[in-house]
């Protein structure tokens, strides 16, 4: 039996933020972090909400630990809010999920049905407005603990392009890239089905259709920021109902390592990920011919005309390599400025790191820990 959830209204448009002014309830309790606290999008949020009772908690950091979710909680319990505003990148949403999550656990804050959560993405390549997924550090034990529970799960998304429109060039082109391992790795999960595979189709195609424009155009190019955001959402979808797979793994073993950014991590893996997985690389095409099919069905939503499915998934990976080729990234850890000897001295602790993944489970082929070493010299 297959249970699909959706949850979160979505709400987009240029006229989206006026959804603010239609909510009900007054205690409004926003998360965000020092840069958008001090940008005109918080300006642009409270003219939204004038006559409620603001409090901002704008303290969020990066990979927010678990003191700055208490400190989150403190004041949501001051303000005993009935609207919970979450405005920013991934760390924002993250945090706030977190502050909902213990506040109401604990009572220290309304239980989760009488708190309305509003996630209003900053940039476009979480999906994190529409996932039930979040991660909160441990600082001194150098943990990451990822949440997964529907009682994080946004009840709406709200989706204004004017909030992405000036995204810096190597964040559009990580959070881009990110968007498109979500969308890959959901079509071809263990788990994909018919409508987690058309929101990962959508992204897919509009990754590689819109998302050079939005890098090499920036914020004179309003459509391509708004198919970027729409994409974004669609592989959060996509991925919130299949998971991910080992090229997530792989990132979350070497981003906590390393501390590379999570989408160029990304970017580096997923041509050797498409491979292995594709029987390609450590193994044959017969034993995977399945995946190697999802790949070339892949390959042709982005303009591949070959039939015959290996030669497919080859070009694939071709295309893959020039969009990262136009975005300016890495294609391999030494020119992501991680030395070779340094990978190798840490592989086996990476691999291993890699296997307990909760991504790894959904991966279409199941990886031994060897696998995932040899997958990762390929880039080294
Ligand atoms: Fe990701």
């Amino acid at each position: 039996m297959t249970v699909l959830n959706f949850v979160p209204q979505i709400v987009v448009g240029d006229d989206a933020l006026d959804y603010l002014t239609t909510i009900e309830g007054d205690e409004i309790f926003i998360v965000t972090d020092k840069f958008i606290s001090e940008s005109s999008m918080l300006d642009a949020l409270l003219e939204k909400l004038q006559n409620k009772n603001v409090t901002i908690f704008s303290d969020v950091v990066p990979d927010p630990p678990i003191d700055n979710i208490t400190q989150g909680i403190k004041v949501l319990e001051e303000n005993n809010a009935n609207v919970v505003i979450a405005i920013g990148g991934g760390s924002a949403l993250d945090a706030a999920k977190g502050i909902i999550y213990f506040a109401a656990k604990t009572g220290l804050s309304r239980k989760r049905n009488d708190i309305k959560f509003i996630a209003i993405p900053t940039t476009s390549g979480t999906g994190s407005e529409v996932t039930d997924f979040s991660v909160i550090t441990d600082s001194d034990k150098g943990i990451k603990y990822p949440m997964v529970t529907r009682d994080i799960l946004p009840d709406v998304a709200l989706l204004y392009t004017g909030f992405v429109m000036n995204l810096p060039k190597k964040q559009t082109a990580d959070t881009g890239i990110d968007v498109l391992t979500h969308a890959i790795e959901a079509y071809v999960s263990n788990q994909a089905n018919s409508i987690s595979d058309a929101f990962a189709e959508k992204a897919i195609k509009l990754v590689f259709e819109y998302l050079p424009m939005a890098y090499l155009q920036g914020s004179d190019n309003r459509e391509a920021r708004e198919q970027m955001h729409l994409a974004s959402t669609m592989a959060g979808l996509a991925f919130n109902m299949v998971s991910l797979g080992i090229n997530h793994s792989i990132a979350h073993a070497i981003g906590g390592k390393f501390h590379l950014v999570h989408g160029r991590i990304n970017g580096i893996m997923l041509n050797s990920v498409i491979q292995y997985n594709a029987g390609l690389l450590c193994g044959n095409e017969k034993d995977n011919k399945n995946t190697l099919k999802c790949y070339a069905e892949i390959a042709h939503f982005v303009g591949v005309n070959i039939k015959e499915p290996k030669y497919a998934v080859l070009q694939l990976n071709k295309k893959i390599n020039e969009l990262l080729k136009t975005l300016e990234m890495p294609v391999n850890f030494k020119e992501a400025g991680l030395e070779s000897s340094v990978i190798l001295e840490n592989l086996s602790e990476i691999a291993e790191a890699a296997m307990h993944d909760r991504c790894t489970p959904t991966n279409p082929r199941i990886p031994s820990q060897n696998d995932i070493e040899e997958i990762i010299k390929t880039v080294i």
